[in-house]
C-alpha cells in the first residue's frame, strides 16, 4: 500500500501560502506516493484545485484530509488539534515550545522543522527557515521602496541629479543579506552590519558596506549570535543612535535563538533620524522587535516622521514563491523518510532526531535548537 500524503488549507488569518504545490504533488505521484489536498487550499497562492487534480491529486475536504492522510503537511500548527489522529506523521513548522504536550496528547508523531541541523549540508534542501527568510528579506526590501517617498536608484534627469537612498541592513543572516542583495538591485546605497564576525565577512561579499559599531562581536553556537550582555547592548544602542541618522530607510533582522529579539533600534535612534525615513522590523514578534515600538503587522509614524513597519508574516504575502520554496522543501524532506513505500523513522539519523517534537504520546525533550 502506498503512503498517503495530505495538504489541507491553513487556517491562519491572512496565511497565503500551502505547504504542497500542484509541481511538487505530481513529482511524489511519480514518486508512487498518492496526495490528498484539502478543497482551495491553494487559492491564497493562485494553485486551483484543478492543477492538483491534474498533477495526480486527490481533492477533499479539510476533515478528509486528516482522516485519511499517513502524512499530514502543513505550515503551521493545525488549530484544531482534535483532527489529528493516532499514528499519523505530522510535518510543518509547528512552534514546539507552544504545542508539544497538545501534540503529543493527540498521539501524532509530529516532525518540526524549527529543529533541523541547519548547517548540515544534507538538510539544507530541507531547510524551510531559510527557504522563508529569503523570501521575507526580499518582500522586507521591496516594502520599504514601496513605503518611502523617494527613489532607491540615483537618477539623472534634466531637472537634476536625485541622490540613491541609503539603506541599513541590520542583522546579516538569510534574511538581512536578500534584503542587502534585493535593495542594491533597486539602486540604493546600502550598508549592512551585524555583530558576528562571519556574518560581516558575508555582507562586505555582497559588495555592501559594513557598519562599524565598534568592538562588540558575539558569535555563538551553530551559526548564530549570542545575546549581548547588558552592557555590551547599551553600546550597541548608542552607537546605533550616532550612526544612524545618515540612513533614510533601515531594515532590521536580527534575531537570537532562545531569546527575545535584541532592541538595535531604541526610541532615541528613531528621534535621531529624518522625517520621511522608513523602518522595517522582520524580527517583530509577540516578545517585541528591533526597533522601540515595532508590533507584528503595526505600521505608525513617529512624531519627528519615521515610519516604523512592523513586519508580520512576510512570506504570506509573496505566497506563490513562498509556498513553491516550502514544498520543494518537504518534498527533499519526505524523500528522507519515506523508503519503499514506508515511512522510517530512524531516531539515530541527525534530521530526524533534530525534527522530532513527540512520537508514541511522548514529547522529545526539546533541545537546544528548540529553545
Ligand atoms: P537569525 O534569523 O537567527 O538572525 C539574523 C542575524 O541577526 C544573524 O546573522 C545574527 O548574527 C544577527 N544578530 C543577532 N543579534 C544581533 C545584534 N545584537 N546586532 C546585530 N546583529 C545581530 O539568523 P539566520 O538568518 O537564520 O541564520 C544565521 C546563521 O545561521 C547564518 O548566517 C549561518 O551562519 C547559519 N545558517 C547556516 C545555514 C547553512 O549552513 N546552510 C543555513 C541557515 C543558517
Amino acid at each position: 500500500m502506498s503512503v498517503l500524503i495530505g495538504c489541507p488549507a491553513e487556517t491562519e488569518p491572512r496565511e497565503n501560502r500551502v505547504a504542497l504545490t500542484p509541481d511538487v504533488a505530481a513529482r511524489l505521484h511519480r514518486a508512487g506516493l498518492d496526495v490528498i489536498v484539502g478543497s482551495g487550499a491553494g487559492r491564497g497562492a493562485w494553485f486551483h484545485d484543478e492543477e492538483y487534480v491534474a498533477a495526480g491529486a486527490r481533492i477533499g475536504t479539510g476533515e478528509e484530509v486528516y482522516a485519511q492522510a499517513d502524512v499530514v503537511v502543513v505550515i503551521h500548527p493545525p488549530a484544531d488539534r482534535t483532527l489529528l489522529r493516532a499514528g499519523q506523521l505530522l510535518i510543518g513548522l509547528l512552534e514546539p515550545l507552544l504545542t508539544a504536550g497538545d501534540l503529543a496528547d493527540t498521539k501524532v508523531t509530529a516532525l518540526s522543522f524549527d529543529g533541523l541541523p541547519r548547517t548540515l549540508s544534507r538538510a539544507q534542501s530541507m531547510d524551510v527557515l531559510t527557504s522563508q527568510a529569503n523570501v521575507a528579506g526580499y518582500k522586507a526590501a521591496v516594502l520599504a521602496a514601496d513605503t518611502f517617498g523617494g527613489f532607491f536608484p540615483m537618477l539623472m534627469t534634466a531637472a537634476g541629479t536625485v541622490r540613491p537612498a541609503k539603506v541599513l541592513v541590520l542583522g546579516g543572516g538569510v534574511a538581512g543579506l536578500q534584503a542587502i542583495g534585493t535593495a542594491r538591485r533597486l539602486g540604493a546605497l546600502v550598508t549592512g552590519y551585524d555583530v558576528r564576525a562571519a556574518a560581516r565577512s558575508d555582507i562586505a561579499s555582497t559588495g555592501a558596506s559594513v557598519l562599524d559599531l565598534g568592538g562588540v562581536s558575539a558569535s555563538g553556537q551553530g551559526g548564530y549570535a549570542r545575546a549581548l550582555t547588558a552592557e555590551e547592548q547599551a553600546d550597541q544602542q548608542r552607537a546605533m543612535i550616532a550612526a544612524i541618522g545618515a540612513f533614510d530607510i533601515v531594515i532590521t533582522t536580527a534575531q537570537v535563538p532562545g531569546h527575545r529579539p535584541p532592541e538595535l533600534v531604541p526610541a532615541a535612534a528613531l528621534a535621531a533620524m529624518a522625517p520621511g525615513s522608513v523602518v522595517v522590523d522582520l524580527a517583530a514578534g509577540p516578545l517585541g522587535g528591533n526597533v522601540a515600538g515595532s508590533t507584528p503587522d503595526g505600521r505608525h509614524v513617529t512624531a519627528n516622521g519615521i515610519t516604523v513597519l512592523g513586519a508580520g508574516n512576510l512570506p504570506a504575502q509573496v505566497p506563490r514563491a513562498a509556498s513553491a520554496a516550502w514544498a520543494r522543501n518537504v518534498a527533499a524532506l519526505l524523500d528522507h523518510l519515506i523508503h519503499d513505500g514506508s515511512v522510517v523513522l530512524d531516531r539515530g539519523d541527525e534530521i530526524t532526531a533534530g525534527l522530532l517534537v513527540c512520537q508514541d504520546g511522548q514529547v522529545v525533550q526539546p533541545k537546544e535548537t528548540l529553545s
